[in-house]
């Protein structure tokens, strides 16, 4: 068995990127006081580099990262240590312009800023294990490595390399995943505008064309590409774990920012020994607490419900959105402490020292420009204190109450082009699911659509464009078995390879949901329709409607105008012991939620105690029985929030019975007796 939590770190981890390299050694010597002050515990140090550790090939300067190793040991700081790997030096790129990755059309990236790759160039591969090696031989017993931390942020910037070693490179994986050209043809329907291939070697990458290219194409390159870095993680992890046995093996994902869509991480969380994640407030006016409970439930389900590490986000503004807000007085400690509050291990920043030089000046760091006379400073030192108090929550669990379909393949091919309405996003309508249960106060799990579903009430499968037969199937059985599902419009239409499963739709979800639908009609700009339903009770939709026949399923509301007009707009389908189900128009945000309301009510989730819908409720709970609550108050009203028993708070050490007080912006984190 792998070891799953970083090696000799007995506390929550808190601390940050820290690239001492900027800095004259002089500046280390306050880094780790100040480090010590603000009772860091981890650090992750040398991602960036290679150039410095390598500054020609073969020849090794180890010289700063030995002192700065032994510096951070002879400190009690545990080191998450880089493979750097992600930022090859100039002399690699001089002597292997290949392994700089092209784009779709055609232009070649250079180097000089980061993550400049052709995952399928040999020469990377190569010279990417070569500096694993020599870092691993170096550092693997290193009484201060705690972990490894394998290049940065699979699939960002760069998603996928277009270039002939990438196009080779996909022909073998082709044939690996297809066997003859013939399913190759057969699966990517190629006798549609005349695209037939005699032979492996006539395919190339879906570079640009003159109109759309072949959408199972795409699709399979996507996952070409993704399964290509993960060729590359796996060879990097696999040197780890040879040469420095027992000490776990990460990499930082990026699980809910759509920044980063191209990864299946799915199929990362079983690749890893520990699941990382970083996390970045979205300024896009929406509450970003929201996405950032999004994002942990996500990254704990890859985990498969295991703890997990948040190893990155800001003290206050980044520096990469158009608009980069400072944190507002106690946001940082509130962000931070929702993470640990979904099972997160820790907290951790990007980074530690603010940079003076280079493209990432201007973002947030647990030490500013100002130094230490500065709220940012103060925050931090109070956020490692709250951290060491909160230390017992170490190796619980976060209790869901629901689930909430994912699926990155289904993502992706949804997102093709040529899809009945471009105002339709499957991203939008899993955001908005997911805000609904958060407004009810309840935990999400997310699940594969394939995955095991038994273990909960409730589901909802927002839009799952792609579903396999597979997937069909599991969600029957589900249901039959007395499983609650929520149906969004756009699912159960394609299969794996993006064909539409023969007959009406939607083909993997017809059976489960008790209907066919005929034809879409979707909206246009502005149009909205209203959906009418029980007791006179009206609900809103924009962007789709639908011909909807139940075959029987109820109609629950009906639609009372628009291209639908009289016909069914929600329904539900009573199967074997469960009910699915099925919204065909895209609903608002009061809207949905009373969809929501009736299937949690069918699925006997209980409803949660009346709270503003910004004051967050998560659970802990651990194998001996202990008992944790955490309640988050990102509004400007004081709360209360009940509590099932007494306890203590262990913030502030206070006894509490029956309930919490929760100011303004405040966490409350209850120890609940018995
Ligand atoms: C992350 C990255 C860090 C830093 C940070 C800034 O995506 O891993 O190196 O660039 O963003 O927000």
């Amino acid at each position: 068995m792998p070891q799953t939590t970083p090696k000799g770190l007995h506390r929550l981890a808190f601390g940050g990127d820290y690239n001492p390299e900027q800095w004259p050694e002089s500046v280390w010597q306050e880094d780790v006081r100040l480090m010590q002050e603000a009772g860091v515990t981890m650090v992750s140090v040398g991602i960036f580099s290679w150039a410095l550790l390598e500054p020609e090939q073969g020849r090794y300067d180890f010289g700063w990262l030995d002192r700065l190793l032994d510096l951070l040991h002879e400190h009690g700081i545990r080191v998450d240590l880089g493979t750097p790997t992600v930022a090859p030096p100039a002399w690699f790129y001089r002597a292997h312009p290949e392994a700089l990755p092209v784009t779709a059309e055609g232009v070649r990236f250079s180097y000089g800023s980061r993550g400049a790759i052709c995952h399928s160039s040999a020469a990377y591969r190569a010279a990417a294990a070569g500096i694993t090696t020599e870092l691993a031989r170096r550092y693997g017993s290193h009484p201060a490595l705690a972990l490894w931390h394998v290049h940065n942020e699979y699939g960002v910037p760069v998603s996928a390399c277009y270039c002939d070693g990438c196009a080779a490179h996909f022909r073998r994986w082709l044939r690996n995943a297809h066997g003859s050209v013939e399913a190759v043809n057969e699966a990517w329907g190629t006798a549609f505008w005349g695209q037939r291939y005699s032979s492996y070697e006539e395919i190339d990458p879906p570079r640009i064309t003159p109109t759309v290219g072949n959408p199972a194409q795409q699709l399979d390159y996507r996952r070409f590409a993704d399964a290509t870095i993960r060729e590359n993680f796996r060879a990097e992890r696999d040197i780890l774990h040879e040469l420095a046995p027992g000490v776990p093996v990460t990499t930082n994902f990026m699980t809910a920012l759509s920044q980063c869509d191209s990864i299946d991480y799915w199929a990362w969380g079983r690749e890893v020994d520990l699941v990382t994640n970083d996390h970045y407030l979205i300024t896009d006016g929406r509450r970003t607490h929201v996405n950032l409970a999004m994002a942990a439930d996500l990254t704990r389900s890859v985990a498969g419900g295991a703890p997990w590490l948040l190893l990155e986000h800001s003290t206050s503004g980044v520096n990469w959105q158009a608009r980069n807000p400072a944190k507002r007085p106690g946001e940082m400690a509130r962000n931070s402490l929702a993470h640990v509050a979904r099972g997160s291990e820790g907290a951790m920043f990007f980074q530690w020292r603010q940079s003076r030089r280079g493209a990432e000046k201007f973002h947030s760091a647990m030490v500013p420009h100002g130094g230490t006379d500065t709220r940012i400073w103060r925050e931090v030192v109070a956020l490692g204190a709250d951290l060491d108090t909160l230390d017992e929550v170490r190796g619980t669990t976060t209790l869901p109450d629901v689930a909430m379909l994912w699926d990155w393949h289904s993502w992706w091919a949804q997102n093709l082009e040529w899809r009945p309405n471009e105002a339709h996003e499957a991203r939008e309508r899993a955001d908005s699911f997911y805000e609904t249960l958060y407004d009810r106060h309840l935990t999400v799990d997310f699940a594969h659509p394939e995955a095991d579903l038994s273990g909960y009430p409730l589901v909802v499968v927002p839009a799952l464009y792609l579903t396999t037969e597979a997937a069909g199937q599991n969600l029957r059985e589900y249901v039959e078995n007395g499983g609650t599902l929520v149906v969004s419009y756009f699912s159960g239409i394609v299969d794996e390879h993006d064909a539409v499963h023969p007959g009406a739709y939607p083909g993997a979800l017809r059976d489960v949901l008790g209907l066919t639908v005929e034809e879409w009609s979707p909206l246009l700009d502005d149009q909205r329709v209203t959906v009418s339903g029980p007791d006179g009770a009206t609900l809103t939709g924009d962007v789709w409607t639908e011909f909807v026949r139940p075959r029987g399923a109820e109609t629950v509301w009906t639609y009372a105008d628009g291209p639908a007009a009289g016909g069914p707009a929600v329904t539900r389908h009573r199967l074997g012991r469960g009910t699915a189900w099925y919204v065909s128009t895209r609903l608002d945000a009061a809207s949905l939620d009373a969809i929501v309301a009736a299937a949690c009510a069918d699925a006997g989730v209980a409803e949660r105690p009346a709270l503003p819908r910004d004051v967050e409720v998560v659970r802990r709970t651990g194998d001996d029985g202990r008992r944790y609550l955490f309640a988050l108050n990102h509004s400007t009203e004081d709360a209360v929030v009940p509590l099932d028993g007494a306890g203590v708070e262990l913030l502030a050490g206070t006894p509490v019975d029956g309930k919490l007080a929760v100011p303004a912006g405040a966490v409350g984190v209850v120890r609940l007796d018995g």
